[in-house]
C-alpha cells in the first residue's frame, strides 16, 4: 500500500491510500491544502501511477503457460565470464511486463545430459513490452573440489549459445521483487553476480519516472569482474535518486584505480554502508552468495533493521531464503531423539516411505533428492514451479504462499512441508 495525493478543485488535495499495483482507491485520509507547484506535481504523480497501473493490466495479459520459444538477439560480453543475452519472443507478440526482481526459468536440451535441463535466470534490465535481458556467469567447479565438472548451464550458455538460436523460457515469476515507485528510500545490496536483480530494480525506478531513492552497495573482485558497469555509471550520473557505491575486495594494482573505477576497496559491510546511509530506516534489497547474504544480513540485524525490512534472494540450492521457509507449524518430530519418527512421506512412484525429520530436511525436494529420489527443480524458491508434485494423500504446508499457480491436489516440494502423513506422486 502507498500513499497519494489527488488535486480536486479550489485548492484542496485529497491524500488517498492507493493500492499501487491494482490502482485500488481503498480510503480517504485526510485533506490539507498546497501550493499550485506542489498541485502540478501531485497530478503528475497520479497520471504516472495511472499510465503504470494502465500497462501492467495491458501486459499482463500477454502472459503465458509453459515454455515460449525466444531467440537470443544479441550476446553482450559484460566481465570476465559474465554474459547477457537478449532474448525475443520468436512469435513476435509481446510481452507482459514483470516485477523488478524477478527471473526467468529456462528449459535446455545439454547434449551431455539425458533430459531437458532447467535452471533460473534474473532478469537484469527495466520491463520492455519486446524484449528481455539476463546476465549470466560461468559458475567454476567449487575451490575446495578442482576435479568437479563446472557448472553446467552457465558454461553451455557462454560456450554453446549465441545469437539467432532459440531457447525454451517460462514466463517472468518470483517474489523477490521492488515497487519502483514505493516510497520508503531503498538500499541495493549485491555481491558478484546478484547484481543482476538490482539493475532491473534500477532501472525500473528510473522507467517509472519515480523519485524513489536508491543506493546500491555492490560488491565485486576488481575490474575484471564488474559486470555491468557502464550502465550502473550511467544510471548513477543521470539520475540523483540513484546512488551507486562500488566496492572492490582484491583492486588489482596498476589497473583498477579507486575513485575512478571503484569506490571502496574492500568488502561490502554495513560500517561501509554508514558512510553513505546515515540511518538504517531504509527497505533493503539484498542478493549474493549465501555465506555473503548471511553475513550482511546479521550485521543490518545488529544495526537494528527489522527482518521484515529486509528482502533476499540467493542463486541457487543453498538458498538462504528456502531454508527459512519451513513453516514453524511444520510437522516437527519434536520428541525425535527419543521417540520414532511419527510422520511418514511416501514417495509412491519411487516406492520409498520415509520418516520426516524437520531438523534434517527443509522441504520434500531435500527430503526427496536425500533418499536419492529425483524430482525436477528450478528455483528452489517456490516461484518457478518445475518441482509440482501430485499429492495423492494427506496435504502440504507452506510457511507463505508460493509465487506460482499450483492446482489442487498438487504441491510444490522445493517449499511444501507434509502437514501429517503423506503419500506423494515421485
Ligand atoms: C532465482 C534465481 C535467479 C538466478 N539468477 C542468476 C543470474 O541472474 N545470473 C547467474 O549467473 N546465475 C543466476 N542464478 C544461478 C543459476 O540459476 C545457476 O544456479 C548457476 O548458473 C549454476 O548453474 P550451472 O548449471 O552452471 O551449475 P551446476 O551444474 O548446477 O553446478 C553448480 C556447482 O556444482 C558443482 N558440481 C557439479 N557437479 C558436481 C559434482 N559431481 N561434485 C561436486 N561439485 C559439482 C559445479 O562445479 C558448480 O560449482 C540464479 C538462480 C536462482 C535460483
Ligand atoms: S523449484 Fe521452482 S518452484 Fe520449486
Amino acid at each position: 500500500m502507498e500513499t497519494a495525493a489527488i488535486y480536486i478543485g479550489s485548492g484542496l488535495i485529497v491524500l488517498v491510500a492507493v493500492q499501487v499495483i491494482t490502482g485500488t482507491v481503498v480510503s480517504v485520509l485526510s485533506l490539507s491544502r498546497q501550493t499550485k507547484q506542489n498541485r502540478l506535481s501531485n497530478l503528475f504523480m497520479l497520471e504516472r501511477i495511472e499510465a503504470v497501473r494502465a500497462r501492467r493490466e495491458r501486459e499482463s495479459k500477454n502472459a503465458w503457460n509453459g515454455f515460449r520459444k525466444f531467440v537470443v538477439r544479441q550476446r553482450i560480453e559484460e566481465a570476465k565470464g559474465t554474459a547477457s543475452f537478449c532474448l525475443e519472443p520468436h512469435d513476435g507478440r509481446p510481452l507482459p511486463a514483470f516485477k523488478p526482481g524477478q527471473f526467468l526459468t529456462f528449459q535446455l536440451d545439454v547434449p551431455t545430459e539425458a533430459k531437458p535441463v532447467i535452471r533460473c535466470y534474473s532478469l537484469s534490465d527495466g520491463p520492455r513490452p519486446d524484449r528481455y535481458r539476463v546476465s549470466i556467469k560461468r559458475v567454476p567447479a567449487p575451490r575446495k573440489e578442482p576435479d568437479a565438472p563446472p557448472g553446467l548451464v552457465s558454461n553451455f550458455f557462454h560456450d554453446h549459445v549465441n545469437e539467432g538460436d532459440i531457447l525454451d523460457v517460462r514466463a517472468p515469476s518470483g517474489h523477490f521483487f521492488m515497487d519502483p515507485l514505493a516510497k520508503p528510500s531503498a538500499v541495493l545490496i549485491a555481491g558478484g553476480v546478484g547484481i543482476t536483480p538490482m539493475v532491473s530494480m534500477l532501472r525500473a525506478i528510473v522507467d517509472s519516472g519515480g523519485e524513489r531513492q536508491a543506493t546500491l552497495f555492490y560488491g565485486v573482485r576488481n575490474g575484471e569482474d564488474h559486470a555491468l558497469k557502464d550502465e550502473l555509471t550511467e544510471l548513477s550520473s543521470n539520475h540523483p535518486n540513484i546512488r551507486v557505491v562500488t566496492c572492490y575486495s582484491g583492486p588489482r594494482a596498476g589497473h583498477d584505480v579507486k575513485g575512478q573505477d571503484y569506490d571502496q576497496a574492500g568488502r561490502v559491510t554495513v560500517e561501509v554502508m554508514k558512510e553513505y546511509i546515515k540511518t538504517s530506516n531504509h527497505r533493503y534489497f539484498m542478493c549474493g552468495p549465501p555465506p555473503f547474504m548471511k553475513s550482511v544480513t546479521d550485521q543490518l540485524g545488529e544495526w537494528g533493521v527489522p527482518k521484515d525490512h529486509i528482502y533476499s534472494e540467493a542463486f541457487g540450492p543453498a538458498s538462504i531464503k528456502a531454508k527459512s521457509k519451513k513453516p514453524k507449524d511444520a510437522a516437527e518430530p519434536a520428541a525425535a531423539a527419543v521417540e520414532a519418527v511419527k510422520v511418514k512421506v511416501t514417495f509412491s512412484r519411487s516406492g520409498k516411505e520415509i520418516g520426516w525429520d524437520a531438523g534434517k530436511a527443509s522441504s520434500l525436494l531435500d527430503l526427496a533428492e536425500a533418499n536419492g529420489i529425483e524430482i525436477d527443480s528450478g528455483c528452489r524458491t517456490g516461484g518457478c514451479g518445475t518441482c509440482k508434485v501430485a499429492i495423492k494423500t494427506g496435504s502440504v504446508k507452506y510457511e507463505s504462499d508460493p509465487d506460482c499457480d499450483i492446482e489442487s491436489g498438487c504441491g510444490l516440494a522445493c517449499v511444501a512441508c507434509p502437514d501429517g502423513d503423506l503419500v506423494v506422486d515421485a
